[in-house]
């Protein structure tokens, strides 16, 4: 019996500090902020967001903490069409927590602490089994245990739900993992920490897609920033222009690209299409400051759509 179109999302939840500065500080060196902001993010819950959003029939497996901000995220979650019943409240842990840097160009560094994430243990993993089987597609990234992404690949694989992995922030994965993708989603530094090979064009990704193909992944995507992305399906490769609009943050514009791509696949738009309309989300998101405030609803992007031509 086919699946209907629903899409799991396992990840991170995270509350986002955020200073805005003219620089990034040099090690020895305090920079005054121009604006400080604490919003919710993590890539699972960005991309959770991302999804539900764009009208995916969508339910987030996760963790958060015991306290005022995770009870302020997850009431945030439900209104952003997400099923919540697998995100667990984890007792005498904090929610996981990011410090990120904004400078002037709108480029960010990153840095977290895990908190309540790290709380996804694969045995947690396994209480949300059957959301996993009635999904027609898991999305995940490396927020959470390896070990656990794993585990939630591999009850994927014996429920013929597709998996989706989008390999962030760069980590060395084995090829245990990397043979249940079915669709991976790396920028140019996670395919160089995948594959060894640095991407700088066209031809650098097709040689790094061919690697991720040999591991047995059939649909690899490649996100260049604003040269757009290298989509190889079993080695036929072609790079999809994104749209050129003026950044403020691109704080979760991968994470928006990732949701929004899904979405659009998971209602039958052919992989062309998915990434036009995940290009369109995350071109919205990088035009707002930080995480989910930052992204978009449906009619967002098909009114940007329609009005691209
Ligand atoms: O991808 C952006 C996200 O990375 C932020 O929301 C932050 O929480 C970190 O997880």
């Amino acid at each position: 019996m086919s699946k209907s179109a629903k899409l799991a999302v396992l990840g991170s939840i995270n509350a986002d500090h955020i200073l805005n500065l003219a620089h990034f500080p040099r090690p020895g060196e305090t920079v005054i902020g121009k604006q400080y902001t604490v919003a919710f993010g993590g890539k699972g819950a960005n991309q959770a967001v991302a999804a539900g959003r764009a009208g995916a029939d969508i339910a987030f497996i996760a963790c958060l903490g015991d306290d005022a901000i995770g009870e302020r995220i997850l009431a945030q979650l439900a209104q952003d069409n997400i099923d919540t019943a697998p995100v667990e409240t984890v007792s005498g842990e904090p929610t996981g927590v990011a410090m990120i840097f904004v400078n002037g160009e709108g480029e960010n560094t990153i840095g977290i602490c895990a908190g309540a994430n790290a709380a996804l243990t694969p045995a947690c993993v396994a209480r949300h089994q059957q959301a996993i089987a009635d999904a027609s597609a898991l999305l995940m990234q490396l927020e959470s245990p390896l070990e656990s992404v794993l585990a939630a690949a591999k009850m994927a694989r014996a429920s013929q739900t597709q998996v989706i992995l989008n390999p962030a922030p760069a980590t060395p994965l084995d090829d245990e993992l990397l043979a249940l993708v079915d669709i991976i989603t790396p920028n140019e530094t996670e395919a160089e920490s995948l594959t060894g090979i640095a991407v700088s064009n066209d031809d650098d990704a097709a040689r790094a897609a061919a690697v991720l193909h040999a591991k047995g992944i059939p649909t690899v995507l490649i996100t260049l920033g604003r040269r757009g992305v290298w989509l190889s399906e079993q080695g036929k490769g072609q790079r999809i222009a994104g749209f050129t609009v003026k950044a403020v943050d691109t704080i979760a514009a991968g994470d928006t690209f990732n949701g929004a791509f899904i979405t659009a696949r998971l209602e039958g738009q052919s992989l062309h299409d998915a990434v036009r309309f995940a290009h369109a989300a995350a071109a919205i998101a990088v035009t707002r400051p930080g995480a989910q405030p930052s992204v978009p609803w449906r009619t967002e992007i098909d009114e940007f759509l329609l009005q691209q031509g």
